[in-house]
């Protein structure tokens, strides 16, 4: 296990409710050490919508701090993951970042797997190797209504409730019969931690996201995770209107709070990201019946949020590099039988989390730089506009207090 900074006991014991952390929370490389540790080596993380699996042979190449892994679809349609190391003498066996294989072929000897992970062909190894004891080292992976997950951990945690909880949310955006139309990967730099505190508010949403302010309410009841359960008349007619109609859509967030859909109603009956507010495919994906419908929001931490529309859906992928450095990537998917020019301008379609996205990598970047000043001092978040922020602090805290406190400790 990584040693975190002497000190990092009592910066979770002491941390002030309400407040930001305290620096080394966002600069230290032992307390990303303990991070990665703690959370990204040990939860689920979104890895890539199936459908971009499309065909045999496909894969994703995903890296979560030192693991490199494979993501890819089998010659029976099943989607897999595995450990992008080779069993030979450890190489790299897949270097492109995306592609399309018949096999997996390292090349340093050229040790040849299937697409299931048995090693096929290993040349002059002698009478007594085992092939079937040198197949690919699987990673856990499973797909949630058209969205695949993978776990690092030896024993992966409980992934049920959070797939039974949200697949009937996720059924009416059919994303089985998705395609990718757009993806976008962006490196902002900042801790993760300071990317997720960014999008679990929209107290910044006035004063830097014009596009995104055309059809996004900055309105907490929407934005935030209504402690108590409360919603506004509106909200609730929202949800009504749209349950009534059979589409699930009111607010659910897991025990532990790692994970929240609800679907929300956009601005003035909006009803997609577009500068006109309208829909940006005509060849919907989904059967959401209503164009008005807002979006499903769902968030699971820590590694994506995500917005189902009624034509549209976009999924977001946030991958930690280093203490000061993320990488979020950005999946705009459409029907697959969409045809971009006919069914779809891709400028019109992309155009609001584009500029949204570099945004708030503007603004990721000028908070880490601000906290790395030794004057920095955390505030106070607002408990109208920043409960989503106070609540992943808290989903942190306790991870990490949970996994390196003493019991006695943790358990206060
Ligand atoms: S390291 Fe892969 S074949 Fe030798
Ligand atoms: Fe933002």
């Amino acid at each position: 296990m990584a040693q975190p900074t002497p000190h990092f006991a009592d910066l979770l014991t002491q941390h002030r409710p309400g407040y930001g952390l305290p620096q080394p929370f966002y600069t230290s490389s032992d307390i990303f050490e303990a991070d990665l540790d703690a959370i990204w080596y040990r939860d689920w993380l979104y890895a890539v919508p199936a459908c971009q699996l499309d065909k045999s042979g496909t894969f994703q190449r995903l890296k979560i701090g030192a693991y490199d892994v494979i993501v890819l679809r089998d010659s029976k349609g099943e989607i897999s993951a595995f450990h992008n190391s080779c069993r030979h003498r450890g190489s790299v066996l897949c270097s492109a970042a995306q592609g399309r294989v018949a096999k997996l072929t390292c090349p340093y000897h050229q040790w040849t797997y299937d697409l299931d992970g048995r090693l096929l062909w290993a040349r002059d190894m002698g009478q007594d190797f085992d092939p079937s004891a040198h197949a690919l080292k699987p990673v856990h992976c499973r797909t949630v209504a058209g969205l695949v997950y993978i776990c690092l951990a030896d024993v992966a945690p409980d992934l049920d409730g959070f797939a039974d909880a949200v697949s009937p949310y996720l059924g009416v955006h059919d994303l089985s019969n998705a395609k990718v139309a757009f993806q976008s990967t962006i490196t902002e730099k900042g801790n993760w931690k300071l990317v997720w505190e960014n999008n679990r508010e929209c107290y910044h949403c006035s004063g830097n996201h014009p596009d995104l302010c055309r059809t996004y309410p900055e309105d907490p009841s929407i934005t935030g995770v209504a402690q108590g359960g409360l919603f506004p008349e509106k909200v609730e007619n929202h949800f009504n209107r749209l349950e009534g109609a059979g589409v699930p859509s009111r607010f659910k967030m897991g025990e532990d709070g790692q994970y929240r859909v609800a679907r929300m109603p956009l601005l003035d009956g909006a009803e997609s990201y577009t500068i006109n507010g309208k829909i940006a495919v005509q060849k919907r994906l989904g059967q959401v019946p209503f164009l008005d419908a807002g979006t499903l929001l769902m968030f699971s931490y820590p590694a994506t949020w995500n917005h189902f529309l009624t034509d549209h859906s976009i999924t977001f992928r946030v991958t930690p590099i280093g203490p000061q450095e993320t990488q979020v990537q950005t999946t705009w998917l459409v029907n697959k039988d969409a045809v971009e020019g006919v069914d779809y301008d891709l400028k019109n379609l992309t155009t609001v989390w584009e500029h949204t996205n570099d945004e708030d990598r503007h603004v990721v970047e000028n908070n880490q730089a601000g906290i790395n000043s030794p004057a920095y001092d955390p505030g106070p978040y607002s408990p109208l506009h920043e409960d989503g922020v106070i609540q992943f602090v808290n989903w942190y805290l306790d991870r990490m207090r949970a996994i390196h406190l003493p019991a006695t400790l943790a358990a206060e």
